[in-house]
């Protein structure tokens, strides 16, 4: 497949370990999920080539953590320079492999490029403390310092910023890294690998390594040197990956799965809600751990507001090739994608759901599902209580505030939640009660890179991005001089 890129030496298709390209005799395909079409294949890791991986970050790490955090900056921001330069070759090869719209792939890669731009900054900002002392023969004081060699494992849905988001903090707080990219898109891993060479970023600092997780995933968290995982992915495999960080005791941190509820008030504007909800709900087709997946509607607005959203989805949304003009939803990663989908609305609509629009796999072939809208939805359906990672709204009315916080509490999971209300003391209640690690109020996007990206119960552990991103990477020290003589 002609990807036609300005610079084609950005599709890359070797391991990349130690700042050298590798390429091994078993690959993997990696296809377009819009057409099927192998675009080209990559090569696969054995356990041997992840250990090899470890040993080059470790080895780097010796003298990556020595040189200041102005030094390291600086191909950090030469880093984020490059990718921007490439943005449109980088958006090509992210919609070619995971299928997401073009202007979404352009988005993501902007976004992504974000993470490396802020973290090069704040990593001058990594400051200890000084602590008043006990006795005054004494001084206290805490340095923070590079964790070690760091472990990023990370999905197919972002296969751009998921992975910017793990390495820029990792490499900007000193740490190296190895990261195992997701099978289905490796090339924008790649990529990102080929400029990061570019930059300067030296030998050993960044590794990735593709193929089969259960070969270089027990690898990695077996591994006592390396010291660190950060996983983002399914809260299953997350729970796989705990118990297994468990035998050397890593410091661990987690961007799992969501069931997000959104709330709709019958005081909110609601021309801004449909905005929110087809951004929060429909972009990536679905596929993002913060998208919508229940839709909670006050009872006295809901015939007005579904009667909106039906007419919003049918005229506003059109599936196809993410390549194409006019697109605004491409297909989902696979198959396999898709049958979740179908068996989730199948199981609801046998307990009572029912379509208000679309409600089946396209036309355009087996990776495509019709945007979709359920109605009569209740808060134990499948639907409501299953992520759905795709693009289907589920309709679930409520009378009070009381009861709507108890139905969107009602899951193991907390990553992210929506409301709409105009109502300034509502906006405070629902935001302080709602169990989730982050909460947009009359907003449908929610993510940047200066904000704290994370959830709560089985959604996870840690914070991406802001300030507090740098904390996961670092450990603290705490220094005690004594002998001082007052
Ligand atoms: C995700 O789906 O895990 C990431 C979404 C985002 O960063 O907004």
């Amino acid at each position: 497949m002609d990807l036609q890129l300005n610079d084609p030496s950005l599709l890359q298709t070797g391991l990349f370990i130690n700042g050298q390209w590798l390429d091994r005799e078993i690959t993997l395909d990696v296809t377009d999920p819009a057409t099927g079409k192998v675009i080209t294949s990559v090569a696969t890791a054995s356990a041997e080539d992840t250990e090899q991986a470890i040993t080059a970050a470790s080895v780097a790490f010796d003298s990556w953590k020595m040189v200041t955090a102005k030094e390291r900056a600086a191909p950090l921001q030469r880093w984020f320079k490059l990718i921007m330069e490439n943005h449109d070759d980088l958006a090509k090869i992210l919609t070619a492999e995971q299928g997401k719209i073009l202007a979404e792939a352009k988005g993501e890669i902007a976004y992504g490029a974000n993470y490396i731009e802020w973290f090069a900054e704040e990593a001058k900002r990594i400051y200890g403390d000084t602590i008043p002392q006990p006795s005054n023969d004494r001084r206290l004081l805490c340095i923070k310092q590079p964790i070690g060699v760091v472990a990023c494992i990370t999905p197919w849905n972002f296969p751009n910023a998921m992975l910017t988001r793990k390495i820029a903090p990792a490499v900007a707080a000193g740490c190296t890294v190895v990261c195992k990219t997701a099978s289905e898109t490796p090339l924008s891993a790649l990529a990102l690998a080929e400029l990061a060479k570019r930059a300067g970023i030296p030998d050993g600092v960044i590794n990735m390594v593709v193929g089969k997780a259960s070969i270089i995933g027990p690898t990695l968290t077996a591994s006592p040197t390396v010291r660190k995982l950060s996983f983002t992915g399914s809260t299953e495999v997350g729970k796989i990956l705990l118990k297994e960080c468990a035998g050397t005791v890593k410091k661990v941190s987690m961007e799992l799965g969501g069931n997000a509820p959104f709330i709709i008030f019958d005081d909110a504007d609601l021309d801004a809600t449909i905005d929110g909800l087809l951004a929060s709900k429909y972009r990536n087709s679905g596929q993002t751990c913060v998208c919508t997946n229940r839709v909670f509607v006050q009872k006295s607005i809901e015939k007005e507001f579904s009667a909106k959203l039906v007419e919003a989805v049918e005229s506003r949304l059109s599936i196809g090739n993410g390549f194409a003009e006019g697109v605004t939803n491409g297909p989902l990663i696979n198959k396999g994608a898709v049958s979740t989908v179908v068996d989730l609305v199948e199981r609801s609509v046998a307990q009572g759901a029912c379509i208000l629009t679309g409600g089946s796999v396209s036309e355009l072939g087996e990776n495509y599902y019709q945007p979709t809208i359920l109605g009569n939805v209740t808060n134990d359906m499948p639907i409501a209580q299953e992520e759905i990672f795709g693009p289907v709204a589920p309709l679930i009315t409520f009378e009070t505030e009381e009861e709507v916080i108890d139905m969107a509490n009602d899951t193991n999971v907390g990553l992210a939640a929506y409301f709409y209300s105009r109502d300034i003391g509502r906006v405070w209640r629902v935001s302080e009660q709602l169990e989730y690690g982050i909460v947009g109020i009359n907003e449908g996007i929610i993510s940047n890179e200066m904000a704290p990206f994370g959830g709560v119960k089985e959604s996870g552990m840690g914070r991406e991005g802001s300030k507090y991103g740098l904390d996961d990477y670092l450990e603290m020290k705490y220094i005690c001089m004594g002998g001082l003589d007052s």
